[in-house]
């Protein structure tokens, strides 16, 4: 099954699966990094992976627009409901997993925080591991290192590299030896001048370190993996 991912900066992925389109953590017009605003995109699925407007600002304006079903942890999905009148979500969370048109989403932990843009409480934060034909996708969205990564084995990991508000280049370089994929992408990084990184160094000490092969999209590029 052919998978194409777009980076949209940040942390915002597109992920195309034949006719259905999952954006993950909508960030676009506050985003500086992004190349389009969020009355452009089209969606039938959001993922929302932690309450942090970098994460979920376009959530309700994009699902309200498109009818996107919107897929976070309970507290979240509540929340868009109740606050910002999205009708069509689905609460999961930790560890859940859900068979959905495309291919199979388990919420995965991560260890960060979660509080919601006006205060709310946020539930816990996490990441998404999607099953999608014969391929796994590990998306850790906004974590520190953990060793029980090892218990997301994926073919292909996405992983921020920004340091400071989420692990930094080194602990993503440790992070992909406990994943073992075979592809490792950089996220959530040089958007803002806090978490600039020099993405060549974290490239080399990819390839010195690990099996993986590093992909590295420049915002608003598509790849199929
Ligand atoms: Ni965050
Ligand atoms: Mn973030």
């Amino acid at each position: 099954m052919t998978i194409k991912l777009t980076w949209y900066g940040h942390s915002t992925w597109g992920i195309d699966v034949a006719e259905h389109r999952i954006i993950l953590d909508p960030f676009f017009d506050e985003n500086p990094a992004s190349p389009v605003k969020a009355d452009q995109v089209e969606a039938d699925f959001i993922l929302v992976s932690h309450g942090h407007f970098d994460h979920i600002a376009d959530a309700a304006s994009i699902a309200n627009r498109t009818g996107a079903q919107v897929v976070a942890n309970y507290e979240i999905a509540t929340w868009l409901n109740t606050q910002h009148n999205v009708e069509n979500t689905l609460g999961m969370n930790l560890g859940g997993k859900v068979d959905l048109p495309f291919g199979t989403v388990q919420m995965t932990m991560a260890h960060h925080s979660s509080q919601l843009p006006d205060g709310s409480y946020g539930g816990f934060p996490s990441g998404f591991r999607l099953t999608i034909g014969d391929q796994t996708i590990y998306f850790a969205c906004d974590t520190a290192l953990f060793t029980d990564m090892k218990l997301y084995a994926s073919d292909v990991a996405v992983l921020p590299i920004g340091d400071l508000f989420t692990m930094g280049p080194e602990d993503s370089v440790a992070a992909t030896q406990l994943i073992a994929p075979s592809k490792v992408i950089p996220t959530h990084y040089n958007t803002w001048p806090p978490i600039e990184q020099d993405v060549n160094q974290w490239v080399d000490q990819v390839r010195a370190s690990t099996s993986a092969e590093p992909v590295v999209f420049k915002a608003g590029e598509s790849i199929e993996i």
